[in-house]
């Protein structure tokens, strides 16, 4: 059953697309949606209501978690990639936005540049969530500053240390860290670095580079990471393979944390390139906690867009 919306038609494109205020209301019902999923009681607010998933990249995690949620939440999914639809064949996004956002209530996209993916929600008549774009991944940084609160408490006033590639993990850091006042210390390899001209108007409480990422993992609460070589990239993995090698998130990195620091992953990981075996699979690693709140945060994502703030 599509239905009007409850107030103007909103979209989660990029984290800033939120405010702090909204944010925060996410957090504390993905938090009450998930002490009700670990009881077993149901929440079916989304009875009846459909999902459009569109993938052109691959995915693991984004499909299960927004397909479970989905169907906990009462409602259905429909699961579309480039190679089994028209966008294969060149359908344009425009016309694609227009038909599948007049049979169903949501659509999630992972796709490549965010304008696409902007293409497609300024096309269409239902809320849009970006499932992952080469620019920004905000469904993962509101799971992983779920996690860091679930076990952390605040994350406002926090250091959080990004090493490694400068990728949509880390632009999506720098967003999230300016909405909830934290610090994100970057360091990545030379001639990876972040694009000046994204990160012109980043105030410095919220944002140092460092070279040495040794240095930018002094003092933090979180330390976190990715591949070396992004969905999309993949004919510059042996190149990255060498500039990335020193950017491995290691024990010794760990140490120069804080004495409670944890460590996050958005996953899939590459024991031994980004990350040490004995990090990712030590007791400082919530990565598996980190991987199921996706769940929770993106069902209170897609109950706020498509029936707005619930009491
Ligand atoms: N972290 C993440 O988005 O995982 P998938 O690529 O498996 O969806």
């Amino acid at each position: 059953m599509t239905t009007s919306l409850p107030g103007p038609l909103r979209h989660f494109l990029q984290f800033r697309d939120f405010n702090r205020k909204e944010i925060l209301y996410l957090l504390e019902r993905a938090k009450l949606i998930k002490d009700r999923f670990k009881r077993y009681e149901p929440h079916r607010t989304l009875h009846d209501r459909t999902l459009a998933m569109v993938f052109e990249k691959a995915s693991t995690r984004t499909r299960v978690s927004f397909e479970a949620g989905m169907y906990q939440m009462g409602g259905s999914v429909i699961h579309l990639t480039t190679t089994d639809s028209q966008l294969g064949r060149s359908e344009p996004i425009e016309d694609t936005a227009r038909v599948v956002s007049r049979m169903v209530d949501l659509v999630m996209i992972r796709t490549f540049e965010q304008t696409r993916i902007e293409r497609f929600a300024s096309h269409s008549r239902v809320p849009v969530i970006n499932g992952l774009t080469n620019e920004f991944h905000p469904c993962q940084i509101l799971a992983d500053i779920f996690t860091y609160i679930e076990h952390r408490g605040t994350i406002e006033g926090r250091t959080v240390a990004w090493i490694g590639d400068a990728n949509n993990m880390a632009y999506t850091w720098l967003q999230a860290a300016e909405l909830l006042d934290f610090k994100v210390h970057v360091s990545t390899p030379p001639g990876y670095q972040l694009d000046a001209a994204r990160i012109r108007q980043i105030p410095a409480r919220h944002l140092q580079v460092f070279d040495d990422p040794f240095e930018a993992c002094k003092g933090a609460d979180l330390v976190t990471t990715d591949v070396w070589t992004s969905m999309g990239y993949e004919d510059e993995n042996e190149i990255r393979r060498k500039a990335f090698a020193n950017w491995c998130v290691t024990m010794e990195m760990m140490d120069l944390a804080a004495p409670n620091a944890l460590f996050m992953h958005c996953l899939p990981a590459h024991r031994g390139e980004e990350v040490a075996a004995d990090v990712i699979d030590g007791p400082q690693s919530v990565v598996w906690d980190e991987a199921e709140n996706r769940l929770h945060v993106q069902k209170a994502l897609m109950e706020f867009l498509v029936l707005g703030p619930q009491t």
